[in-house]
């Protein structure tokens, strides 16, 4: 049996494991294709999940989500790696109804946390209202946890993160830093009350009532950052973004790790990465740190306009401007 935390048995934690886009756009560059007319969003888009006409007037949504924890308690691991895998489902303005477990773990691990693991994900799943239906299980040395996920939106309701108008406002649904604070937890530097605040933000579902709500474009921030995706959102329409640094919401413990140094490596792949897309004034380091970190299972980034964003529990961060050089303009103020 392990001695060895969760955590311990991982290099990288969360969504700062995910490969970086750079290399990853390099990888699936000149894959050959299948085509399918009823294929409506695929590799193209950069979009959350891939999105399938079924010809009579759904949408079916597939998305997959998996990585190795970033906590060492396994119920707690196992309902954040089902919230982000949920969330791509959520972002493109879909329910989900069916998923799968994507398990890896070394054997040296005892039964007792693989099952908490999966309790924490079934747990979610039903808070979702979806049947997670079956899975698959690999013998690995770093424990990896997520699902795939079966979604389906009403043609009319659809949402991609491509829609974003000119004049717009963007909210953002949870506070970032995620990358910042679990980098803090592995050097055990985190109170309690932040570790709380964090677990309760990544443990937290996407379903956010749309309904109603006249929504031009919408993704989940994960581990490419609020640059990142932001900057996918801004591309997709070509409008350019700007950010207010000073209202984006984020957890009180990151600006101060910040300050500290305590980054994930994912952060500076995603600055590097951004460097011909975002332009910064001039403001603290820190304030832009949180910008680039890596977030696992993040809140909404939402397109809108001014007088639907009164509907949402979030705050305005930003607003779409015409095309200029950049994809994103980050301001200290408003
Ligand atoms: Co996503
Ligand atoms: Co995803
Ligand atoms: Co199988």
């Amino acid at each position: 049996m392990s001695d060895k935390t969760l955590t311990q048995l991982c290099q990288t934690a969360g969504c700062a494991a995910k490969i970086g886009p750079g290399v990853l756009a390099e990888v699936v560059k000149n894959l050959p294709r299948y085509e399918n007319k009823n294929l409506l969003l695929g590799f193209d888009t950069s979009d959350d999940a891939c999105v399938y006409d079924l010809g009579d007037g759904r949408y079916l949504i597939e998305t997959i989500d998996f990585f190795p924890p970033m906590v060492d308690d396994p119920y707690v691991f196992g309902q954040i790696a089902a919230a982000n895998a949920l969330s791509d489902v959520y972002a493109m303005g879909g329910k989900p109804f069916l998923a799968m477990n994507l398990l890896c773990f070394p054997t040296c691990l005892e039964l007792e946390r693989v099952k908490a693991i999966l309790q924490g994900g079934h747990d979610k799943a039903v808070e979702a209202k979806t049947v997670i239906a079956g899975g698959h299980t690999i013998d690995d040395f770093t424990p990896k946890y997520g699902l795939s996920v079966s979604g389906f939106a009403a043609s009319d309701s659809l949402l991609t993160n491509a829609g974003a108008k000119e004049g717009d406002v963007l909210v953002l649904t949870k506070p970032l830093g995620t990358g910042i604070l679990t980098t803090a937890l592995k050097a055990e530097m985190l109170e309690d009350k932040d570790y709380q605040a964090l677990i309760k933000s990544m443990t937290k579902l996407n379903n956010i009532d749309l309904s109603g709500i006249e929504v031009h474009a919408c993704t989940d921030v994960t581990g490419f950052s609020l640059m990142g995706h932001g900057r996918e959102m801004a591309d997709g329409a070509n409008v350019t973004i700007e950010i207010f640094a000073e209202r984006v919401p984020q957890f009180d413990a990151a600006l101060n790790f910040a300050r500290m140094g305590m980054i994930p490596a994912g952060a500076y792949r995603n600055r590097e990465f951004l460097k011909d897309k975002v332009v910064c004034d001039e403001m603290p380091l820190e304030l832009t740190d949180v910008l680039f970190d890596p977030q696992t299972s993040g809140g909404l980034l939402i397109a809108l306009p001014e007088k639907e964003a009164a509907k949402i529990d979030a705050p305005i961060i930003g607003q779409v401007l015409p095309r200029g050089q950049k994809s994103i303009h980050v301001r200290k103020t408003a």
